[in-house]
């Protein structure tokens, strides 16, 4: 099942050619993009995400999205939608044609959650470190290079999980030269040590997860505490758990990494997704 909506609220069908060939988002991925879970017709954090899209924008200097069309964009979606009770719901905004008057391109995408994705929420996953080629101070030393911004251009971060599937694993996480420990490519890190959580800080150049803060929010009011601090590799081994975080995956935990087997934290993921849901 898949729903789609222009920006400017018509329905169109997701199967039909739309956009234009000259739309700089496809040509040079140019523009930005957020992927909101939506449950039983409610869509989880969309203040947040709509503040992500808007810092992603101004990131990329284009110009506002407009929030008010995405709002009543994501009703329409959301009024049409006739398939199962969980969505993954992504929002659109690109430069708009090259050459053109410089209006963005918008457009809101329902589809269904892959099976591959709800099987991993249950199983957990394999995962491999691999280099990012990107050091601390780097966000803040060059802005262009648009790290932490969810901008379409995904290339390369679709080709590091497809190295992980080459590894004989199915996500990835990402360290900088030196190995301290990112993000996952579509996904934020967490780990947890008894009722600790702790996750990569945002300076190091990766973008600032809302299940993350979510997550972070629902423990802080169970007494857990949490931390936004660097991680090193090896502390993937020694924490309790290790969990790859994001809107569509919820909360998933990685059961192997590097082909080592991480101690066993099935018990916890559940402590950690009881949390998660408590939040909504
Ligand atoms: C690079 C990256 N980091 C983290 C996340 C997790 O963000 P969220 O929890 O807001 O979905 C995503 C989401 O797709 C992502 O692409």
């Amino acid at each position: 099942m898949r729903v789609l909506v222009l920006l400017d609220g018509t329905p169109a069908d997701p199967d039909a050619p739309l956009i234009r060939v000259d739309d700089l988002g496809l040509l040079r991925g140019d523009g930005v993009f957020e992927t909101i879970l939506v449950v039983d017709g409610e869509p989880r954090e969309l203040g947040p995400h709509l503040d992500r899209l808007a810092r992603s924008a101004a990131m990329l200097d284009l110009p506002e999205p407009d929030r008010a069309a995405f709002e009543r964009t994501v009703d329409v979606v959301l009024d049409r939608w006739a398939g199962g009770t969980e969505i993954a719901l992504k929002l659109v905004h690109t430069r708009g044609v090259e050459g053109g008057d410089g209006t963005p391109t918008g457009f809101a995408l329902a589809t269904d959650i892959s099976p591959k994705v709800l099987a991993q929420r249950v199983e957990g996953i394999a995962a491999v470190t691999l280099d990012r080629g990107i050091e601390p101070g780097l966000a803040e030393r060059a802005p262009w290079l648009l790290l932490g911004a969810k901008s379409l251009s995904y290339a390369v971060n679709m080709a590091a999980v497809r190295e992980a599937e080459r590894r004989g694993a199915a996500e990835v996480v990402f360290t900088t030269s030196s190995g301290s420990v990112l993000e996952g490519p579509t996904s934020t890190l967490i780990t947890a040590r008894g009722r600790h959580l702790t996750t990569p800080p945002a300076e190091l150049g990766i973008l600032p997860g809302t299940t993350q803060a979510a997550l972070f929010r629902a423990a802080e009011r169970e007494g857990w505490t949490t931390e936004v601090a660097p991680i090193d590799v090896a502390d993937l081994y020694s924490a309790d758990g290790v969990f790859l975080v994001s809107s569509v995956r919820k909360i998933t935990r990685v059961h192997t990494l590097d082909g080592k087997a991480l101690p066993d934290s099935a018990e916890l993921h559940a402590r950690l997704d009881a949390l998660y849901e408590s939040e909504y």
